[in-house]
């Protein structure tokens, strides 16, 4: 049966700014201007007066972006504060705050540690300059160095570092320097993407248009093998497809996401999924401020999830989980067995070897794994 009737007790905050636009990004940002900054945390708050009511303690927060600490540190002092005002938060609660390096300082940190936030995210994405100059990307690795250390001076134990393979004119040599400078600075948590040509980036222009030259496919699979080798190697976790984490570390607000559980999501182009409705709000950031202005939610698009659709998003998102999906969850959610609804699907994949079991659950082979996002078109 749907457990949609417990209150979410997750809580994603989009923060749209960024200082410039990186070619290859396709999330909802906007350059930084202080002013509207400042604008758009009030309306934030109007938009948590209108959902306070709706969660249960929270047990896990996530500040994302766009670049949530491109904020001063009188605003993000500010969005905390509001945060806690509106929202109960459980005191072994994980709240993440994503950092672009080059854009945190002494301050900024010391205001997010007493906040409670004990988890930063950092996107690197690449150990070379030329490679991050290459991507629009407004830090070099000096940079990155800097703030992962400050950071750690700050006392932060938890700390992901996002990284990106297959991009243009990256070799395999180049990949594997990436991944064991990642690795020798011990962060907790590893995201290593593959790139996704976004339409509407620089990046997808380039590429139509012949001016960019991405690995070939077999040398992404090359990549991607050589990274879940490496990183299991060095005592990493490979939990969920593009991410890997020491013991314990597995980012808890990205499970509730892969298990297919409710969240609140406030901020401008946010998604969120309560009452068994999956919405997102407006994508404009003046829309979505003079919907709040006239203390309206700013949602733009809902969609009740129920029958096959609850249960093929369940499947999806479940098998991006390195165990897979559980049997006996399943079972518990839906009220009948997973083969009643995907068994001749299951029974496909397993015989073109993307499926295994493994006792209580189903999962991905390490094909199936690569192949993933072509593989869920069929369910959707
Ligand atoms: C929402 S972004 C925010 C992180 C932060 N603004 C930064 O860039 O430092 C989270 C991560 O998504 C990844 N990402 C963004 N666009 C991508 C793309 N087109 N392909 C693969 N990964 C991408 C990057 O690794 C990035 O760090
Ligand atoms: S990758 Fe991060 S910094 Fe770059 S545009 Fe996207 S959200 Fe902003």
């Amino acid at each position: 049966m749907s457990n949609s009737i417990q209150m979410p007790s997750s809580l994603y905050i989009h923060i749209p700014f960024c200082a410039t636009k990186c070619y290859y990004c396709a999330f909802n940002t906007y350059s930084f201007h202080k002013e509207q900054a400042k604008t758009y945390l009030d309306a934030l708050q109007t938009e948590m007066q209108l959902y306070a009511s709706r969660t249960a303690p929270l047990q896990t927060i996530f500040i994302g972006g766009g670049t949530p600490s491109i904020l001063s540190a009188n605003a993000l002092g500010q969005l905390f504060t509001d945060i806690q005002k509106h929202f109960q938060i459980c005191p072994d609660s994980e709240i993440t705050v994503e950092c672009n390096p080059g854009t945190v300082d002494g301050e900024k940190l010391s205001v997010m540690k007493n906040a409670g936030i004990n988890r930063l995210s950092f996107g690197l994405q690449a150990m070379q300059d030329e490679t991050l100059h290459q991507l629009g990307r407004i830090h070099n690795v000096e940079e990155f160095l800097h703030s992962y250390h400050l950071a750690r001076e700050y006392d932060f134990d938890n700390i992901n570092i996002d990284l990106i393979f297959a991009l243009p004119k990256q070799t395999m040599e180049a990949w594997q320097h990436t991944l064991s400078e990642t690795i020798s600075l011990e962060p907790e948590h590893i995201s290593a993407y593959n790139l996704v040509m976004e339409e509407s980036t620089p990046f997808y222009d380039w590429w139509k248009a012949g001016k960019l030259v991405l690995p070939a496919e077999d040398i992404e699979a090359d990549m991607f093998q050589y990274t879940i080798e490496t990183l299991t190697s060095y005592g990493y976790t490979h939990y969920e497809i593009c991410n890997f984490a020491r013991p314990n570390r597995e980012v808890r607000h990205n499970l509730v996401y892969w298990n297919n559980e409710e969240y609140i999501g406030l901020g401008v182009g946010a998604c969120g999924y309560v009452d068994g409705v999956r919405y997102a709000n407006i994508r404009g950031i003046s829309s979505y401020i003079e919907a709040l202005c006239q203390h309206k939610k700013p949602i733009s698009e809902t969609e009740r999830l129920t029958g096959h659709a609850e249960k093929a998003e369940t499947l999806m998102l479940s098998l991006r989980k390195r165990e897979g999906i559980c049997l006996a969850d399943y079972e518990q959610r839906f009220g009948e067995k997973l083969e009643v609804a995907f068994g001749d699907t299951i029974q496909k994949w397993m015989d073109l070897e993307l499926l295994e079991q493994n006792g209580t659950h189903f999962r991905f082979t390490r094909r199936g794994l690569f192949l993933a996002n072509e593989v869920f078109v069929e369910l959707m």
